[in-house]
C-alpha cells in the first residue's frame, strides 16, 4: 500500500531534480545550454522508459537523470563505435562533439558543486581490479572531466570489496543509500559510480503544528491516509490549460525549486505529454498568489536494474557481445554486466533531502559468454585413437530414438 500513496506524485518529483540542478546552467555558455536541453529531454525518455517496464504503472517512480546521464557519458569515454554512437544518441548528445559533452560535464560538475545556499553534491568514482590495466588516457578523462575518485581493488573478493564501495555510496549519500551493491560479481574488472546528494530548506517552511492525518486518494477505489503538511503564503504557481495541471513551485534557498504538478483528471496523460518546453513555460509564466497547500510528508526509496531501460532506449550493444569499450581495454573485450540505479525523498516541513548513485559493473565478455552446443539436429561421431590418430568408429545420428539402425 504504502507504495501507491504517492503515484499522482512520482512524476513531478522526478521533474525536481534535473530542473532545479540544471538552473544553475544559467550562468554557462550557450553551449553547454545547448547540451543540456538535449540532456533534459533524455530525462523524460528515461521517465517515459522507466514506467513502461512491467509492474512500474502504480508503482512511485523517482529517479536522477543526471547521476544516469553522467555515468554513461562518463562511461563513453572509453566507448568507440557503434556503442559510443548509441550512448551519445541515447543520452540525446547526437550532434555535439566528445570534447564538448566531456567539457560541459565538468562545467556543471565545477558549478554544482560551488553552490553554498544549499547541500548539493554531485561526483563520479571508479573502481579498478588490481591486475586489469585500462588505458591510461581512459584514467586521465575519467579524472579530469568527471573529477573521478579512483581505487584499485580485488573483485575476487567480493564481500570486501562491495563493503567498501557501499561504505563510500553511503558517505556521499549521508546514509540514504546504504546497501548500493548486494550481489557483485567476482568476475567485475571495473565498476563505474556517479552519485548525487542534494539537501534543500524550504525558502518558506512548513508549520509541524499544521501537519495532520489526511486522506490521499490513489485512485478511484482506493483512499489511504498519510501525514499532510499545510501552509498558507504567497507561493508561485502556474495553471498549464493544455495539460490541465496545477504547477506549485515551492522554492529552496538559490536557485532550486521543487515543482509538482498535479493534473486534475489521471495521471496518464500528464506524464505522456509534459516535456522540457513545459517546464520552460511554467518556469517563465509563474505568478505568485496567496494559496492554502497541503503537501504529503515523503520518504521513499526506489531501485532500478537498468539495463531493460537503456536497452528499451536504443543503447543496447553495451550490454552484449556487441560491445566496443576498446578506448578502456584493447586486449579484452568488455561489457557491462551491470547497471543499477537508486535514488531517495525525503520530504518534510523543512525542507527535501533527495539522493542517488547509478552504478555501472563492466566485465571481459570471454569469461561469461558460455556457447551452447545443442545436439538436437543430426550430426556425426567418430570415435578416435589420439595417439596414432586411428579412427576406430564413425557414424550419423539422424534419429536418437530409434534403437535398431535397419528400421
Ligand atoms: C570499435 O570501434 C572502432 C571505431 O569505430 C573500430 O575501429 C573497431 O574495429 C571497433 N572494435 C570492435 C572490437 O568492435
Ligand atoms: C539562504 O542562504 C544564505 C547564505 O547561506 C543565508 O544567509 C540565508 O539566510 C538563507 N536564507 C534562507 C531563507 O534560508
Amino acid at each position: 500500500m504504502a507504495k501507491n500513496i504517492l503515484c499522482l506524485w512520482s512524476c513531478l518529483f522526478s521533474v525536481l531534480i534535473y530542473t532545479s540542478v540544471h538552473g544553475a546552467l544559467e550562468q554557462e555558455t550557450e553551449n553547454n545550454i545547448q547540451i543540456f536541453e538535449n540532456n533534459n529531454d533524455f530525462a523524460f525518455r528515461l521517465y517515459k522508459s522507466i514506467v513502461a517496464q512491467p509492474d512500474s504503472q502504480s508503482k512511485n517512480v523517482f529517479f536522477s537523470p543526471l547521476s544516469v546521464s553522467m555515468a554513461l557519458a562518463a562511461l563513453s569515454l572509453g566507448a568507440a563505435g557503434e556503442t559510443h554512437q548509441q550512448l551519445f544518441s541515447g543520452l540525446g548528445f547526437k550532434s555535439s562533439s566528445s570534447e564538448e559533452v566531456h567539457k560541459a560535464f565538468l562545467n556543471l560538475l565545477q558549478t554544482l558543486n560551488q553552490r553554498t545556499d544549499v547541500d548539493l553534491e554531485v561526483g563520479t568514482a571508479l573502481y579498478v581490479q588490481d591486475t586489469f590495466r585500462p588505458h591510461a588516457d581512459f584514467l586521465e578523462k575519467m579524472k579530469r572531466f568527471y573529477l573521478s575518485d579512483g581505487f584499485s581493488v580485488d573483485f575476487t573478493k567480493t564481500a570486501e570489496t562491495t563493503e567498501q564501495i557501499n561504505k563510500y555510496v553511503s558517505e556521499k549519500t549521508r546514509g540514504k543509500i546504504s546497501k548500493f551493491i548486494k550481489d557483485l560479481d567476482s568476475r567485475t574488472v571495473m565498476y563505474l559510480l556517479s552519485y548525487v546528494y542534494f539537501k534543500g530548506k524550504w525558502l518558506i517552511p512548513f508549520n509541524p503544528k499544521s501537519t495532520e492525518q489526511r486522506n490521499f486518494h490513489v485512485d478511484d477505489e482506493t483512499t489511504v491516509p498519510i501525514q499532510m503538511m499545510y501552509k498558507k503564503d504567497y507561493f508561485d504557481a502556474y495553471y498549464d490549460h493544455q495539460l490541465s495541471a496545477q504547477v506549485l513551485f515551492l522554492h529552496y534557498n538559490d536557485s532550486f525549486s521543487m515543482m509538482l504538478a498535479l493534473p486534475e483528471k489521471g495521471l496518464s496523460a500528464l506524464e505522456e505529454t509534459v516535456s522540457l518546453q513545459h517546464i520552460v513555460k511554467w518556469l517563465r509564466w509563474k505568478k505568485k498568489q496567496k494559496y492554502e497547500i497541503y503537501v504529503p510528508k515523503l520518504s521513499l526509496k526506489t531501485s532500478y536494474s537498468l539495463e531493460n531501460i537503456l536497452t528499451g532506449m536504443g543503447m543496447t550493444d553495451m550490454f552484449t557481445n556487441k560491445a566496443n569499450f576498446t578506448g578502456i581495454s584493447s586486449e579484452e573485450n568488455l561489457f557491462v554486466s551491470e547497471a543499477e540505479h537508486q535514488a531517495s525523498l525525503d520530504v518534510d516541513e523543512t525542507g527535501a533531502t533527495a539522493t542517488a548513485v547509478t552504478g555501472l559493473g563492466i566485465m571481459p565478455f570471454s569469461w561469461t559468454y558460455t556457447p551452447v552446443l545443442d545436439f538436437n539436429h543430426p550430426f556425426m561421431i567418430f570415435i578416435v585413437d589420439r595417439k596414432t590418430t586411428n579412427i576406430l568408429f564413425m557414424g550419423k545420428i539422424v534419429n536418437p530414438a530409434k534403437k535398431d539402425a535397419n528400421q
